[in-house]
């Protein structure tokens, strides 16, 4: 996947990010999603885990967050031993106020929405940046690599523009966790997310897409460092 620099301090997302993780509580199996804002997230249960004695399992979303909670000190589990989760936790690229997001910048949403539909409750987390009335960014696409020329053509024909997502620093496309491409697609303004949603499930080769639907809460951090909480 891309792995993206989530080392620069932001006092909004750390406050989003620390927030949510006071909704965990011990024994929880834990969601860990992927990014710079549930970074924090992931680092402050893991202080928890030292300071208060939390005691949770966490279900990772990428190598990324595998690489952090292990650094946290989080233990992990997997899906297959524990398939239903109490909370799932994650960031997002963008909110609308009806709770539809887009998520896929850091090419983990794949597995982030199978961790988030696994779970009893999905928290998303996200500075003010991401909150607009209506989707308007571009949608990640997983695509199998053998199968991206059909989707390309089927993108074009329901009216977006398709972006291969080239990988930095080195030629060549963006490999995910999972081993295929991203296709960053403009589709402008987004109305209707689920019929969208449905239409891109529908093309054979396609893994899964950036819309997601199942947003339970969305905590803002603010640049006070106040916290709004908006529930479904
Ligand atoms: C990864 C994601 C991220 O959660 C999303 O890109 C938000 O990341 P950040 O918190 O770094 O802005 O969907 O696939």
């Amino acid at each position: 996947m891309a792995v993206r620099n989530i080392s620069t301090d932001s006092p909004e997302k750390r406050a989003a990010g620390v927030a949510a993780s006071r909704i965990v509580e011990s024994r929880m199996v834990v969601g860990l999603g992927t990014g710079s804002t549930v970074a924090y997230t992931i680092k402050e249960l893991g202080r928890r885990i030292r300071e208060e004695g939390l005691e949770i399992l966490g279900v990772v979303t990428s190598y990324q967050s595998e690489m952090l909670a292990i650094e946290a000190g989080i233990p992990l589990t997997t899906l297959a031993q524990h398939p239903e989760l109490d909370i799932a936790i994650d960031g997002v690229d963008q909110i609308d106020s009806r709770l539809y997001a887009i998520k896929g910048g850091g090419a983990a949403h794949t597995r982030e929405k199978i961790v988030s539909s696994s779970s009893k409750r999905f928290v998303v987390v996200a500075d003010e940046s991401k909150t607009s009335k209506q989707l308007d960014k571009t949608v990640p696409i997983e695509v199998l690599p053998f199968a991206k020329t059909l989707v390309v053509k089927k993108i074009k024909e329901l009216g977006g523009k398709p972006e291969l997502r080239s990988a930095l620093r080195k030629d060549g496309p963006v490999i995910t966790d999972n081993g295929n491409f991203i296709l960053d697609v403009d589709f402008g303004v987004i109305n209707d997310p689920e019929n969208l949603a449905l239409q891109l499930s529908s093309i054979p080769g396609v893994v899964e897409h950036g819309i997601f639907s199942n947003v339970d809460e969305l905590y803002i951090g603010k640049k006070d460092e106040s916290v709004e909480i908006i529930r479904r």
